[in-house]
């Protein structure tokens, strides 16, 4: 009994934590600088893992409506819809600093 009881905690751990790893698609093109969690590696690439949803939200945004210049993050963010910025903000939200 105790064993199936953990054995449902486990697997329910489990496909929640798959899913809320699950990257949106778009996501591929922000892993050469900000890392597959938004943990970047390299120091002048901004860490974005675990910042607010909707502070990622508007930083993105302001690249891609030009009210924040960056000439590499603005090129990045043009293709952006509303929904995709959205979706890549919650993701990286969710993921653990490091
Ligand atoms: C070629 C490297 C590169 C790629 C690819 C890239 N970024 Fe960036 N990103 C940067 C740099 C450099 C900055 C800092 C720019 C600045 O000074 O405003 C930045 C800044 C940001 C910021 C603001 C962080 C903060 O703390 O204000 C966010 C959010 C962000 N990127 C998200 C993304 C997302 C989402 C993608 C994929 C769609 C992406 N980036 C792709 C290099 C990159």
């Amino acid at each position: 009994m105790k064993k199936s009881i953990l054995t449902f905690v486990g697997i329910g751990l489990l496909s929640t934590s798959a899913f809320a790893m699950q990257p949106p698609a778009k996501a591929n093109t922000c892993v050469g600088c900000h890392g597959a969690d938004g943990n970047s590696v390299v120091p002048n690439f901004p860490k974005i893992a675990g910042q607010h949803a909707a502070y990622l939200e508007k930083a993105l945004k302001d690249y891609r409506d030009g009210f924040r210049k960056d000439p590499t993050m603005g090129a990045f963010a043009r293709g952006l819809s509303d929904q995709e910025i959205k979706d890549l903000a919650l993701f990286y939200s969710q993921q653990t600093a490091k």
